[in-house]
């Protein structure tokens, strides 16, 4: 199994980090002492030091004067990595000899990683998109050359493109931390021929990787009408799935739906009725356009994405040193479902008789016994800690719109 395969890697392997990576050292200690217990009720209010109040999102810049230079973007910075202080606070105090980004995009949270932890020895960053390579490459190379290892793949196959990067560097074992911050950057959104933006003219391509066979134009044009439901429903959690399907099969007899624009203008006029007087979302917030969700179906569909979350999240866990830390950033229910599920399972919060199962199952709507599935944990071998996901401040949100959404989990290996 992939998990075995690569504890077993590291288990057998010469350990390559000189004791654990987050666990030991005064640093390390109050850096974990702050993750876990309490911070949250002293976001709430309750703080007595500057240093809780700023690792809580809190305006006080006390506790982090020295990230000043690796946390701040200028306002008009080209890429802003999202929660980019929380990710550098998570890996706070841990000795990171070997680091895998398994979502590079274009090196933003690379770029201050690596300025903050010059201990660093290898940095494997990976990415579907070779564009965002070649990018992510140009940033990186004069600063951090040697340290670096860009591997051009998915991180469905996590397992052994970082074993392929080690070996490529004379090295085996285990790594420090692993940070994966999910879906697709603003990069590829903005980029019209990518055909990812239901508000920007372009082919219907939606692909990470333009070297999959698989593109949002077959999956519009040659899909049944019964399975682009059921992609709507289960991934763009869309009520009017039924609709949406019938219209673009029927529109298609005419054609093939060529555009980003052409599919986007069928599903506002195929919804109108349905969507007038809707209900206004949670705090009088704008509604979404009516496309949103569809395209994100699409989107997953073609990019076959929550499977290859399924499928790594154990390999990035199994491939941890003890005392390494793994930080998942995700963007919507689906996701973060995900990353939940799999840290609970492997913080051995989800056993088998511990009536948090059902907790856990009400959640997620996952039944204990599919945890072979997912490559379970055979004892604990995650500590969580922080109970609950860091999402961006409002200071954050007002100034990057993408950080609306986002949910930020990490955790420890304990063994
Ligand atoms: C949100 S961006 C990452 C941004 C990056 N953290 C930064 O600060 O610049 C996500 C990137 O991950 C890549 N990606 C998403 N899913 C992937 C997968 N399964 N395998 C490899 N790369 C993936 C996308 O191509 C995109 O470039």
């Amino acid at each position: 199994m992939v998990v075995a395969g690569l504890s077993r890697l590291r288990d057998l392997a010469r350990p390559l980090t000189g004791g654990t990576p987050c666990g030991s050292g005064g640093r390390a200690r109050l850096a974990a002492a702050r993750l876990r217990g309490g911070r949250e009720e002293e976001c709430a209010g309750r703080a007595r030091h500057a240093s809780y109040f700023a690792f809580c999102g809190g305006r006080s810049d006390g506790n982090l004067g020295s990230m000043a230079d690796v946390d701040h973007d200028p306002p008009n910075a080209p890429h802003v990595p999202v929660l980019a202080r929380e990710v550098l606070q998570s890996f706070e105090g841990c000795n990171l000899r070997v680091f895998v980004d398994a979502t590079l995009g274009a090196a933003g949270h690379a770029t201050k990683i690596l300025r903050r932890h010059p201990e660093v020895e290898l940095y494997v960053g990976i990415d579907a998109d070779p564009d965002a390579l070649s990018l992510a490459r140009q940033k990186l190379q004069p600063e951090f050359g040697p340290k670096i290892e860009l591997v051009h793949g998915n991180f469905r196959q996590y397992e052994s493109l970082v074993s392929a990067a080690l070996r490529s560097r004379g090295l085996s074992g285990g790594v420090d931390g692993v940070l994966a911050d999910l879906g697709v950057s603003s990069m590829q959104i903005d980029r019209d021929e990518r055909g990812f933006s239901f508000m920007r003219e372009g082919p219907l391509d939606m692909r990470m990787d333009p070297s999959s066979p698989v593109s949002a134009f077959e999956v519009v044009n040659s899909y049944s009408e019964q399975e682009l439901g059921r992609i709507l429903r289960e991934y763009g959690e869309e009520r009017l799935w039924r609709r949406i399907a019938r219209a673009v099969v029927e529109e298609r007899a005419a054609g093939p739906i060529e555009t980003t624009t052409a599919l986007s203008g069928l599903i506002e006029r195929c919804t109108r009725s349905a969507r007038r007087g809707g209900k206004r979302r949670r705090g009088g917030a704008k509604a979404i356009h009516p496309a949103t969700r569809a395209f994100q179906a699409v989107r997953i569909e073609v990019n076959g994405e929550l499977e290859a979350i399924d499928s790594a999240l154990p390999s990035m866990i199994g491939s941890l040193n003890p005392g390494g830390r793994i930080g998942i950033i995700s963007f919507h229910s689906l996701e973060d479902r995900r990353v939940k599920r799999t840290f609970l399972r492997h913080s051995g919060r989800a056993e088998d008789g511990d009536d948090r199962v059902s907790k856990l199952e009400r959640y997620t709507g996952i039944r204990a016994e599919d945890d072979a599935e997912l490559g379970g944990a055979a004892g604990p071998t995650l500590r969580l800690l922080r109970r609950k996901p860091f999402v961006a401040t409002e200071e954050e949100a007002e100034r990057n719109a993408r950080s609306r959404s986002a949910k930020y989990r990490f955790a420890e290996k304990t063994g």
